[in-house]
């Protein structure tokens, strides 16, 4: 097991700036403190033990930089990823089949709808403005506040979310998508066990793990020929 890796960052700070032990101690027992390879051995420590945090594919000399290359894709399921990108694009996941998560999430201006704050079904204004939806797949948590913890339960909140997508419950949606033959045809082939708020949730959490934007500093950083411009 690796230390935390917000203790290697304490560790790391207080030994660059020697701030330990304490100035005050060190003013009475003045050959104290770290010396020089002491400082070392701690660093290379520190460096070792966050290697197992290293993003795979990172070249070895930027193994220990804060930041990490993005990665080329993440593992998905193909059929999956194809009805999650229509889901995501699909109105009908709305009450009064307006808005899809495309509306506030558009790819084409950087995945947010550029307001102030996000409007739902009816107009209604939401609290905060909609965060990319680039990337999401690389965040710990999802939401500013971090209240879903995967990309598969964040996508349960804005369909039943009353200032957004305003449907009263996952029947009433999928009573909708299960009129289209052919959208149902394609979801059953990927989800044997049917329409459900769980199965559809996944996959649009499939797509969006496909939303990925490495670029050539990503490709840099595991180790590609310096980008040019
Ligand atoms: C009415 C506009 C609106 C709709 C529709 C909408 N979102 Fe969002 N989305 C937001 C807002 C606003 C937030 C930030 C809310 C918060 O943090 O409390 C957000 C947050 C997110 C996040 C978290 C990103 C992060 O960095 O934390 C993801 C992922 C996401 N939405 C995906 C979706 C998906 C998938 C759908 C469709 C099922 C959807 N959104 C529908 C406005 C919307």
């Amino acid at each position: 097991m690796p230390a935390p890796e917000a203790d290697l960052a304490k560790l790391e700070t207080v030994v660059n700036e020697r701030a330990m032990p304490p100035k005050l101690f060190r003013l009475v027992h003045w050959t104290t403190g770290l010396r020089t390879d002491d400082q070392r051995a701690l660093l290379d420590w520190i460096a070792s033990q966050r290697r197992a945090y290293a993003t795979r594919g990172v070249a070895p000399e930027f193994a220990n930089e804060p930041v990490q290359p993005l990665p080329d894709s993440l593992p998905t399921d193909t059929g999956k990823v194809a009805v999650g990108r229509q889901l995501f694009n699909d109105v009908r996941l709305s009450a009064d089949n307006t808005i899809s998560c495309a509306s506030c999430h558009t790819l084409s201006t950087g995945g947010v709808d550029g307001k102030k704050v996000s409007s739902g079904v009816g107009g209604q204004l939401g609290l905060v403005d909609a965060p990319t939806v680039f990337n999401a797949a690389l965040n710990d948590k999802q939401f500013r506040d971090g209240r879903a913890a995967t990309l598969q339960e964040q996508a349960g909140g804005p369909p039943l979310n009353p200032v957004e997508m305003a449907s009263r419950s996952w029947s009433e949606i999928i009573d909708k998508l299960k009129q289209d033959s052919s959208l149902t045809q394609q979801f059953l082939t990927v989800y044997r066990d049917g329409w459900s708020g769980a199965n559809i949730t996944d996959a649009i959490a499939q797509y969006e793990t496909t939303l990925l934007t490495p670029s050539r500093f990503d490709a840099y950083l595991r180790g590609g020929q310096a980008c040019a411009e």
